[in-house]
């Protein structure tokens, strides 16, 4: 079997509840992550798919090592990356620093990611400096060149590079964030709804984006979505999320034709028939309301939403399990007909 390229395993990260006396006190913690285990072979597209407030972020954030796990472990080319320290703190290494410099992230908001005093060209600049040292971007005609090479890639005329991001439009400022991202030429990007704050027009243009560079560099892609449709056309495999939970994972075709988790159902139920309209409407989501951090329920957590929810679904949870046939697995007691 290939080895992941990344991978997360087992990973727990609980939150202070919040209270309303203020934050000293706490109403206890919940589980933003409860044992959620991902891996993403070289070249490959894994989407993250769930509902607002499912853990896709958290998620991205430990896999991207910008956020310390209570356990569990992160690896990278099939070794352990090293355990955060007390005060949150990693130890420098160099396998961290081949992971820093070879997992990049695209957040959803490109108003806040990009640094506003710095030009497009210093953005784009600005990894190829603190890394010069590991790749042949030593003197400062290679960054120049990189830099000229990645605005042609992400379709950013060469004007544009003396700019500041507030010149930009929105779906112009997420191009440059993946070009800071591309700069390096990463062999993973974890992108966390990169899509989701821009107008729906740019939308598929920044999508198009990420297939062509895909297809072009080999990139494998952690591409986070609350909305099914957004992956349908770029994830290899898709895993589904919710509250902190994996419910199912499965290969893109496997998980669209016959979905065995009722939640993965219900996801599908709500994208749109037509593909032009996949982009364009909001999708709809189950009945009900997901239930808040203060009231997970005990047993499988989308009982309080399930049409095929039974007495043992509320006492028990469902385990993420496979049938052996293939690598799917789902998390649930009376799944769907294959
Ligand atoms: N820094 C934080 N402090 C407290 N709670 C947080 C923090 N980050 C996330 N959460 C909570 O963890 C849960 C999962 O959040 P998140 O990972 O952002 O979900 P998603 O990206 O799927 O919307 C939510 O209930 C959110 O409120
Ligand atoms: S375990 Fe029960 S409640 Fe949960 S998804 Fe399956 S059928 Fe529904
Ligand atoms: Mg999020």
């Amino acid at each position: 079997m290939m080895t992941p390229l990344l991978e997360c395993l087992d990973i727990v990260k609980s939150f202070p509840l919040p209270s309303r006396r203020g934050p000293w006190h706490s109403r206890g913690r919940f589980k933003a992550l409860d044992g959620v285990s991902l891996s993403l072979n070289p070249g490959e597209t894994l989407a993250l798919v769930g509902e607002s407030g499912s853990g896709k972020s958290t998620a991205a954030k430990v896999l991207g090592m910008l956020l310390a796990p209570e356990k569990g472990e992160v690896r990278f080319r099939g070794r352990r990356l090293p355990s955060w320290g007390r005060f949150g703190r990693l130890p420098p290494q160099r396998h961290l620093s081949d992971f820093r410099r070879n997992v990049q992230m695209v957040f959803q908001d490109p108003f806040t990611s990009l640094n506003p005093r710095l030009t497009v060209g210093q953005i784009v600049a600005e990894p190829l400096a603190i890394h010069q040292r590991a790749g042949p971007w030593g003197s400062r005609t290679a960054r120049r060149k990189r830099v000229h090479a990645v605005a042609e890639q992400i379709g950013i005329a060469k004007h544009w590079l003396e700019r500041y991001p507030h010149e930009l439009s929105g779906g112009q400022r997420q191009r440059v964030a993946i070009g800071r991202a591309l700069a390096l030429q990463p062999e993973v990007l974890i992108a966390d709804e990169p899509l989701s704050a821009l107008d729906v027009s740019v939308q598929s243009q920044v999508l198009n984006l990420l297939h062509d560079l895909r297809t072009e560099h080999r990139i494998a892609y952690v591409f986070i979505s609350h909305d099914l449709a957004a992956v349908e056309h770029l994830a290899a495999r898709i895993a589904v999320m919710y509250l902190g939970r994996i419910v199912e994972i499965a290969a893109r075709d496997a998980l669209f034709t016959s979905p065995r988790h009722p939640y993965t159902r219900t996801l599908i139920d709500a994208v749109p028939r037509l593909p032009s309209d996949a982009l364009t409407s909001p999708a709809h989501l189950p009945v009900g309301e997901v239930p808040s951090a203060f009231e997970i329920p005990r047993g499988c957590a989308f009982a309080p939403r399930c049409p095929r929810a039974a007495p043992r679904c509320r006492e028990s949870r469902p385990a993420l399990t496979g049938t052996g046939n293939d690598d799917r697995q789902f998390a649930c007691h009376f799944p769907l007909e294959d």
